[in-house]
């Protein structure tokens, strides 16, 4: 029986975006996304949707409707659908066992619950969400403790491999598709059926089978192998700095060995996004648990560097700026994890303002995207500081590069928006505290221009200028 209904369980960056391209290239199946959130699913029913991804507002606009839709009704949905995802978030815990590493499966556990108390028919459960390997056991344990006559239910792994920013083009062109499942004629034959659906508009060749337990593993080893690039380049920036080297012709030099590949070897701030750290560190917990703690050891280390790099940029700055940022006015430049998205879960930024506003700066802040309160929410977290009422004081949230660049002393540059690279930094340094600072976390920048200007300029994996503190008082400690 082709599929004709989908339920998705959580309409967040997968589930949205998936779910609308899968309506979009399947006109004959009605594709449902839920989620408990009543704010989410009105704003996925709205004119702004809850997600910036370039290329979404049309799909959904095209489908919305027609055989897409967004509701509250989880019971209904998944009572109609013959293929129910599983695209809740998979948090890091932040307490009890496992606490700061392994992955909360509560929101999986509470979807495969409920898929468990309203289910009637055979349905076929496919678990999106990232999930330690052999999660996939859990949820079959509970389905199947809760059966209810005339009810089967097949479970595969299909991990998404989208970036957000390029989501809808990753979705539309993906390298592969995986699916995992069981080794039986039922198992194959759920496997047939996801498989049919991505069939629609993904070439059979760049679907990949293979079992739960491998598929589950394969999308955090590709999550880890990625951010361990990243750490590998931001390591060699550090030794850039110190010799005199340039990290982007060391990457370029490396990228161009058709072995290793130019993709993800540019040196910056640090990584962030809701996935890298977290799958990270659900391997690291993952390989302990198995007692492999050599295995842990070698993939934390890709956490430790990025730890390091944040920490390294953010005193870089404060070193440049005379040893102090009391009182002193600083401009951060994009707050957004990367470009072409407002999500700002593990943003550099947000270790960088913390740092920066730890030591007395006021922060005038400007990202395209961000909304000012998810700024304000994420710098006065309880996790971020226990005064929040003396950060909110500290920070001014801008609607435009100019005016929050307007006479501080210095700019640090967070993401790598394109409209950073084009704005009129003639007038910007016009309007700036003297000696005017650029610190370009992402190196994006002319950063010849900025110097001609008359900016002091600092980067990642590149000696641009000895620091001026450096020049004043011959530190003994500085090169
Ligand atoms: P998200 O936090 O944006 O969305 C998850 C949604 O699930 C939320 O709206 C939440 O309200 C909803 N939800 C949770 N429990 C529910 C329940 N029992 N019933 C109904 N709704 C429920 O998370 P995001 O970013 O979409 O990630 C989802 C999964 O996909 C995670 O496991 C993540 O690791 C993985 N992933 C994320 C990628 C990304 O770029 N964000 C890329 C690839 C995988």
């Amino acid at each position: 029986m082709p599929i004709k209904k989908i339920c998705c369980i959580g309409a967040g960056y997968v589930g949205g975006p998936t779910c609308s391209v899968m309506a979009l290239k399947c006109p004959d199946i009605t594709v449902t996304v839920v989620d408990k959130s009543r704010e989410r699913i009105a704003q996925w029913n709205s004119e702004k949707l809850p997600i910036y991804e370039p290329g979404l507002d049309a799909v959904v606009r095209e489908c919305r409707g027609r055989n897409l839709f967004f509701s509250t009704d989880i019971e209904t949905a998944i009572r109609e659908a013959e293929l129910i995802f599983i695209s809740v978030n998979t948090p890091t815990k932040t307490f009890g066992m496992g606490k700061g590493r392994a992955a909360d499966l509560k929101y999986v556990e509470g979807a495969a619950r409920m898929i468990a108390s309203v289910a009637a028919g055979d349905k076929i459960v496919v678990e999106k969400s990232t999930v330690p390997v052999r999660a996939a056991e859990s949820v079959l344990k509970i389905l199947r403790a809760n059966n209810k006559p005339g009810v089967s239910y097949q479970i595969l792994s299909n991990p998404e491999f989208l970036a957000e920013g390029t989501a809808i083009d990753d979705l539309l062109n993906a390298d592969r598709v995986l699916i995992g499942g069981e080794d039986t004629p039922e198992g194959q034959a759920a496997i047939h059926e996801l498989s049919w659906v991505y069939e629609h508009w993904i070439p059979r060749s760049r679907i990949v089978t293979m079992n739960t337990w491998s598929s589950e593993l394969s999308k955090l080893a590709a999550n880890a192998f990625l951010a361990q690039r990243i750490s590998s380049i931001n390591s060699l920036s550090a030794v850039c700095e110190a010799t005199g080297a340039d990290v982007s012709e060391v990457a370029k030099a490396v990228g161009l060995d058709s072995r290793i590949g130019s993709k993800f070897l540019q040196a910056s701030v640090g990584f962030g996004g809701s996935c890298f750290q977290k799958d990270i560190l659900n391997l690291v917990y993952i390989c302990e648990c198995l007692n492999l703690p050599e295995v842990a050891a070698y993939w934390q280390q890709v956490i430790d560097m990025n730890e390091y790099q944040k920490s390294r940029f953010s005193e870089k700055v404060i070193e440049s700026l005379f040893n102090t940022v009391t009182g002193k006015q600083i401009a951060l430049l994009g707050f957004a994890f990367k470009k072409n998205t407002g999500d700002t879960r593990e943003s550099p930024a947000i270790h960088v303002a913390k740092t920066l506003l730890d030591e007395g700066a006021r922060l005038h802040i400007y990202d395209p995207k961000v909304d000012s309160s998810q700024i304000m929410h994420d710098l006065t977290h309880p996790m971020m500081t226990d005064q929040p009422e003396n950060v909110k004081n500290s920070i001014e949230i801008h609607s435009d590069p100019y005016s929050a660049t307007s006479g501080v002393h210095a700019i640090v540059l967070c993401t790598e928006w394109d409209e950073f690279t084009n704005l009129d930094y003639g007038k910007i340094y016009e309007g700036m505290m003297k000696p005017a600072y650029v610190f370009d976390g992402r190196k994006i920048l002319d950063h010849k221009k900025l110097i001609k200007i008359g900016f002091h300029v600092q980067t990642i994996g590149k000696r641009l200028q000895r620091p001026l503190v450096n020049r004043l008082w011959g530190s003994p400690n500085q090169v």
